[in-house]
């Protein structure tokens, strides 16, 4: 069966793409002592507040309005966001992946990159089942 054939050729391509598109490979180049960094700004309603504009006016052409996603760019509302620790999130958002086209936000302050992750961690509550994320690929 010709259809059969290309059929799972299509499937292979496209589960490859999605592959590619975002795989969390940045998690396991997060130092240990980043990792285990806690939110001075966490859960605290006024953080959020200020995380979700600075995520309207930075990310969110990128990432969607409400953390969505947008083609190629994954959404951050995820089960890799849920199990990431404050630290990770934070790390990645100082460092970004250029590579993959998550770009650096180093030159915010500080405390704004913290606010996001506060606003980020509303949106993903922590799950508990896993300890390590970067040990989860
Ligand atoms: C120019 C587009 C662009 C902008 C702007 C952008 N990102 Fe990203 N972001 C990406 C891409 C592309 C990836 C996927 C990187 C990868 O595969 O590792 C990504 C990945 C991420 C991830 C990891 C998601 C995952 O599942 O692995 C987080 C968290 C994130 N971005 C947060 C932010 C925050 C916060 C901002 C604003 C301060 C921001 N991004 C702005 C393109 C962007």
């Amino acid at each position: 069966m010709k259809s059969g054939k290309w059929g799972w050729v299509a499937l292979l391509a496209v589960s490859t793409m999605c592959f590619a598109k975002a795989d969390g490979a940045w998690m396991k180049k997060v130092p240990q002592g980043d990792r285990a960094r806690t939110n001075p700004y966490a859960a605290n309603a006024d953080s959020i507040a200020a995380g979700r504009n600075l995520f309207l006016n930075n990310c969110a052409k990128c990432h969607g309005e409400n953390a969505e996603g947008k083609g190629t760019r994954p959404s951050l509302t995820s089960a890799r966001l849920r199990i990431a620790t404050d630290g990770e999130i934070a790390w990645l958002i100082k460092n970004g992946n250029l590579y993959k086209g998550m770009p650096s936000w180093g030159g915010l302050p500080e405390q704004e990159r913290w606010q996001i992750v506060a606003y980020l961690r509303s949106l993903n509550p922590r799950s508990t089942e896993v300890e390590h994320a970067g040990e989860q690929q």
